[in-house]
């Protein structure tokens, strides 16, 4: 069998515009969830982005409300950063941490595989135990195939107004072996282990959550 190369985030140029591209309103997404970060984030709270890429998103967080902000990535994209940046695997990183007040983790646990995505499931849930709000956006399998088919095939069309055929192609294979999307039900599921779960958006096979545990 031909060697398979499977998909390097550190070989993306501008991270922040190719996410942007590839997943349909995600500047929606982000809009929604810094208003609920306005809203939840209490003033010297902790706050931790699992996946944070570039660090954009914390870097414009730390200059809304003061408190501790940390940024989880295995990849380092070197670009500046106003927080405690862990360049390190979640697991890792994670367990070291006490306990935060706000977590984000965006379209980084379909990476994961199921028993590396299990243990930061049971992190974050450690992690927000006191009483703290979680946001989780993932890359899912509709419960009904018709619908998971409909939504692949509607996002190859929208992807085409922005790649081209090749760019979309060799990233599909890039992603196979590489991403682990599991059944939106088995995601709620999870969530439910952190505490209680919203959906807050869902654009194509994409979809956020927020979720809420008790003090
Ligand atoms: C699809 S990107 C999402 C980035 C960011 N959350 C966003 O919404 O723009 C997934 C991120 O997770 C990071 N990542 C993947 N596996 C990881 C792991 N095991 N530990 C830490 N970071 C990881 C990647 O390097 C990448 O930056």
């Amino acid at each position: 069998m031909k060697t398979h190369k499977k998909f390097d985030f550190s070989e993306v140029v501008e991270f922040d515009k190719h996410i942007a591209m590839s997943i349909p309103n995600y500047d929606g997404l982000i809009n929604l969830v810094g208003a609920f970060f306005l809203e939840i984030m209490p003033p010297d709270g902790v706050c931790v982005d699992v996946g944070c890429s570039s660090g954009s998103l914390l870097n414009s967080f730390s200059e809304m409300t003061v408190g501790r902000y940390i940024g989880i990535d295995s990849v380092d994209f070197g670009e500046n950063k106003n927080f405690e940046f862990r360049n390190e695997d979640c697991v890792d990183a994670l367990q070291k941490l006490k306990a935060a007040d706000f977590v984000i983790c965006l379209f980084t646990l379909q990476f994961l595989g199921r028993h590396k995505r299990a243990k930061v499931i049971t992190e974050l849930g450690r992690l927000v135990s006191g009483g703290a709000t979680v946001i989780i956006g993932e890359k899912l399998y509709m419960g009904s195939a018709k619908i998971n088919g409909i939504f692949h095939r509607k996002h190859m069309m929208k992807k085409r107004e922005l790649f081209n055929d090749r760019e979309i192609l060799d990233k599909d294979e890039a992603l196979f072996g590489s991403m682990y999307c599991i059944n939106e039900q088995t995601a709620s599921d999870d969530y439910e282990n952190i505490g209680c779960s919203t959906r807050i958006w869902q654009s194509y096979n994409f979809a956020a959550w927020i979720i809420e545990t008790g003090e």
